[in-house]
């Protein structure tokens, strides 16, 4: 059957011409001339910095690892990643609790992860995390 190769080729090569696509569309929104892409979230537990750090109804940016910890009134932290959810960029600005995205100005919550302003629709994504010999962890298997 001559026709069965070609079209199977056929398919591959249109495959292959959508990737470059979809990796410009992430370039784009990439931290300028920053190198490598950010991870999506620490793929291992941090140590970031003092819990004194945080006080009670706030929360600190950990830019160099895309975290954000924040403590409710109740004294309990939260961690999450600062990968924004709707392209990609690493969010680099804290407003009290609030976090801002540079990219496309989308907002979120930092002590609850929620978005408070479109385009993003889905929350940041929460990290475990603890407070060990009085620094903060955070992570995977934190
Ligand atoms: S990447 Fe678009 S608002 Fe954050």
């Amino acid at each position: 059957m001559p026709g069965r190769p070609t079209a199977s080729r056929r398919t591959v090569l249109r495959g292959a011409a959508l990737t470059p696509v979809a990796g410009l569309g992430l370039a784009a929104c990439g931290p300028g001339g920053g190198g490598a892409a950010a991870p999506a979230t620490p793929t291992a537990p941090v140590a970031l910095g003092a819990e004194s750090e945080i006080p009670k109804g706030g929360a600190k940016l950990y830019r160099d690892q895309n975290v954000v910890v924040s403590r409710g009134a109740n004294g309990e932290l939260k961690a999450f990643s600062t990968i924004c959810t709707h392209a990609g960029c690493p969010i680099n600005k804290l407003q009290g609790t609030t976090l801002v995205c540079p990219c496309h100005g989308s907002e979120f919550d930092a002590v609850t992860g929620k978005v408070v302003r479109s385009p993003a629709t889905e929350a940041l994504h929460e990290l475990p995390v603890r407070a060990e010999g009085g620094k903060v962890v955070a992570g995977p298997g934190a």
